[in-house]
């Protein structure tokens, strides 16, 4: 129910823009946002990249309806390239392509992506096209197929909780393009088109999670906080013998930073997802539908004596 409530929040524009500039509001988005610019989350990267974590940053942004913040959306993501460049930590960078113009145009769009997974190629990193609500999951699918055609540098996220799923990954594994970040999905989505259940959401995780596991040449990020998903995909590893770098973890900044320090500390390979800048409001309302305890958390921390 909560959860629902907070979701259908995330999605208010009016509410957006009177939240964004509540003082207090920002002050608690930094529990899960690492600061206003790409300089304060480099930082952030700088800190996790010494205790042996890896990092993908991403310039908060989506739904935008306009050619000009999409430009202004791949500009930032060049600038952040350039950084990453310069200060020498090891990040990759995520991104949402409704924040480059997907809504807009899917030419604009595309030709947008493909000018900052061409800059990531430069310099020498990776680009992760996050997944979005349902309405925009095939032609995501059809823009990460484009850029894989020309481009190895890029790869795709897919969400347990769509039936879809299961199908979607075969497709990506037959292809020799499965690359994929699988985690349960963040959105609001019907039960005619994704589980229902948190259960089922899980069991399909691991299900798929193994599936690519036994693939060799299928590339998993796992992301998730869930300790009983993180148990089975070691228990899985392990069971054949696969080596410790042939996939990953993945965790929100913010979340179970001891989790992550213990993975990274066991040499499993573990990144963690970075966001940043001045449009965190639909982001950080994903996380407390995730977890609504958080708003307590959050309100009893920003009223501390
Ligand atoms: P689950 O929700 O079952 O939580 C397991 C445990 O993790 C909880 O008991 C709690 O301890 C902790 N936890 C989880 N969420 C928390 C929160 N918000 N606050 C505090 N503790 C929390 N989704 C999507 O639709 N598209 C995408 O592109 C991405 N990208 C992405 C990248 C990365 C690196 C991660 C880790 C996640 C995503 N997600 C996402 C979000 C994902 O779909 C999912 O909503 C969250 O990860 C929460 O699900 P868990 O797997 O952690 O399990």
């Amino acid at each position: 129910m909560l959860r629902s409530v907070f979701l259908y929040l995330s999605r208010q524009r009016w509410l957006r823009s009177m939240i964004l500039n509540i003082g207090l509001a920002r002050q608690a988005s930094r529990r899960f946002v690492a600061g206003e610019t790409a300089e304060e989350a480099l930082e952030v990267v700088r800190q996790l990249n010494q205790r042996n974590i890896l990092a993908t940053m991403d310039h908060l942004g989506e739904d935008v309806n306009s050619e000009a913040e999409a430009r202004r959306a791949r500009d930032d993501y060049l600038y952040l390239l350039d950084l990453i460049q310069k200060s020498g930590v090891t990040s990759h960078v995520s991104l949402k392509l409704t924040q480059f113009g997907l809504d807009v145009s899917g030419e604009l769009c595309r030709e947008l992506v493909a000018s900052v997974i061409e800059k990531a190629a430069q310099v020498g990193t990776f680009v992760r096209i996050d997944m979005e609500g349902s309405p925009h999951t095939a032609r995501t699918l059809a823009v990460y197929r484009e850029m894989r055609k020309k481009y190895t540098n890029v790869g795709i996220v897919l969400q347990a909780y769509l039936y879809r799923t299961v199908d979607d990954v075969r497709q990506l594994v037959d292809e020799g393009i499965a690359n994929i970040r699988l985690c349960k999905g963040a959105y609001k989505e019907p039960a005619t088109i994704a589980f229902p259940k948190k259960a089922d959401v899980d069991a399909n995780m691991v299900k798929l999670a193994q599936y690519l596991l036994s693939n060799s040449y299928a590339y998993l990020a796992m992301a998730t906080h869930d300790e009983k998903i993180i148990q089975a995909t070691r228990q899985w590893a392990t069971r054949y013998r696969l080596p410790k770098d042939c996939f990953e973890f993945q965790m929100l900044y913010g979340i179970r930073r001891d989790l992550q320090q213990q993975l990274a500390d066991e040499g499993y390979r573990m990144r963690v997802y970075v966001p940043y800048g001045t449009e965190w409001y639909p982001y950080f309302m994903r996380r407390l539908a995730e977890r609504p305890a958080n708003v307590w958390f959050i309100l009893s921390n920003l009223f501390k004596p």
